[in-house]
């Protein structure tokens, strides 16, 4: 007997949106051009059903209905015709208040908010553990490059030893610009601003903060335990300067600002700082605003995930993924949790040890570079090169070290500060990826 196949009709999924600004307008355009796509790869029909903004009245890229728009986000989160809720509005309140209801309310619900997960995120993963539903958020880390399901389920078995992330495009574009065109950071920076990367206010970008908040959610999917931005070692790019990017370029490194995340069962790392990455490392090859993850694993050995981290389209293609799953294992029963999460053991910075670059400012006489090197000398740091940039009132030394302890560095340079012959000391910048 023949076998008879019925087409079976799919499922209708309601998304309720709150927010839409750039990534959320592109996600109401993608849903609309995948919608057919999206239902013959699923079964699963997605209709953004619901959308609050502040302004109803506003002009917008994407037609919605006055049906589907309004300026009150409760009546989202409280719909019982909503399936899924999309939080993109950003900052702790309301979205941590609105996020809970919608859980609380038996609602999946897909967020790219860093700052809200890198600061209470234990508590909205929890409160979705208990409502037995879904809370994802893909796009919260390196906008559209499928990173957190990866490391989520790919290498659930695996051990992971450390992440090195550029997770900051504005960061990344203005280091490109400094490398490859001489641009001095400010000059780059209003590029970037011009350009539109990087803010009017760009504190949150160039002084570390976004990159810091996304390394505690990377620590946090990928060792399962706890870690809040606060815990975060974090320096910005500021204070890096042309001369600093081409006397680490005649060693071999290009500059970076990394997310570092590291595990040895003792501890957790993180921290995010200008780093000096050897120009063969994958992830010195990283330009522009471009994001690239490396992950190095136990078994799986080196990984590298890159594209674009931030933009409407790119984040939004990361917020439908979610949604879409987050559907599906509405449809199957089930959901995709954290699990526990332990509290982490925070490594602190000073325990780290690394090979280092010091840019000092000093006096041009005999004798200079002795005492400087008797300092290092004091504190165990081991000097692999030291030479002098400059004469006169421009003299600069520029020491680059063997592999030391950073409690050694630090207390190097407080002593380096109180000797008479040391103007000023510059830039401390860490080698990181060999
Ligand atoms: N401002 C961020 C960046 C994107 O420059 O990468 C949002 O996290």
């Amino acid at each position: 007997m023949a076998a008879t196949f019925v087409a079976m009709e799919p499922a209708v999924v309601k998304v309720g949106l709150l927010g839409c600004g750039n990534v959320g307008g592109a996600l109401v355009e993608l849903v609309d051009e995948q919608r057919d796509a999206i239902a013959d790869r699923t079964g699963l029909r997605l209709e953004v059903a619901r959308v609050a903004v502040r302004n109803t009245a506003k002009q917008r890229a994407v037609e919605l209905g006055s049906d589907v728009l309004t300026n009150d986000p409760v009546s989202v989160v409280e719909d019982p015709e909503v399936d899924v809720v999309v939080e993109l509005i950003g900052g702790i309140e309301p979205a941590r208040e609105l996020i809970l209801t919608a859980l609380q309310n038996g609602k999946a619900v897909v967020t790219g908010n860093k700052e809200l997960l890198a600061n209470v995120g234990a508590e909205l993963f929890e409160a979705a553990e208990k409502a037995g539903v879904d809370l994802l958020f893909e796009a919260a880390v390196a906008g559209g490059i499928p990173l957190i399901r990866p490391l989520r389920e790919s290498l659930a078995g695996e051990r992971v030893q450390r992440i090195l992330g550029i997770v900051n495009g504005t960061t990344n574009f203005i280091l490109t610009r400094m490398t490859e065109e001489g641009s001095s950071f400010h000059e780059a920076l209003a590029e970037a601003q011009e350009l539109g990367y990087a803010e009017r206010d760009p504190t949150a970008d160039v002084e570390g903060f976004d990159a810091a908040a996304k390394a505690a959610i990377i620590a946090t999917v990928a060792y399962g335990v706890r870690v809040v931005a606060g815990d975060v070692y974090r320096e910005g790019i500021s204070s890096v300067t042309p001369a600093d990017i081409a006397n680490t370029g005649r060693f071999g490194y290009v500059i970076k600002l990394l997310a570092v995340t590291e595990s040895d069962g003792d501890g957790v790392g993180v921290r995010v700082h200008p780093a000096m990455v050897p120009k063969e490392h994958p992830l010195a090859a990283v330009r522009e605003s471009f994001n690239a993850v490396f992950v190095e694993g136990a078994a799986v050995g080196d990984l590298m995930l890159y594209g674009r981290g931030a933009g409407g389209r790119p984040t939004a293609s990361a917020v439908l993924g979610d949604v879409i799953d987050a559907a599906s294992n509405r449809r199957r029963g089930t959901h995709a949790g954290l699990g526990a999460l332990g509290k982490a053991r925070i490594r602190p910075i000073e325990d780290l040890s690394s090979e280092y670059y010091v840019a000092l400012e000093v006096v041009d006489e005999p004798g200079v570079l002795a005492a400087v090197a008797g300092v290092f000398g004091d504190h165990r740091v081991s000097i692999n090169h030291a030479y002098q940039e400059g004469i006169g009132k421009d003299a600069r030394l520029i020491v680059i070290t063997h592999r030391a302890v950073e409690r050694d560095m630090q207390a190097t340079l407080k002593d380096l500060r109180d000797l008479d012959v040391v103007d000023r000391v510059g830039s401390l910048l860490r080698v990181v990826g060999q």
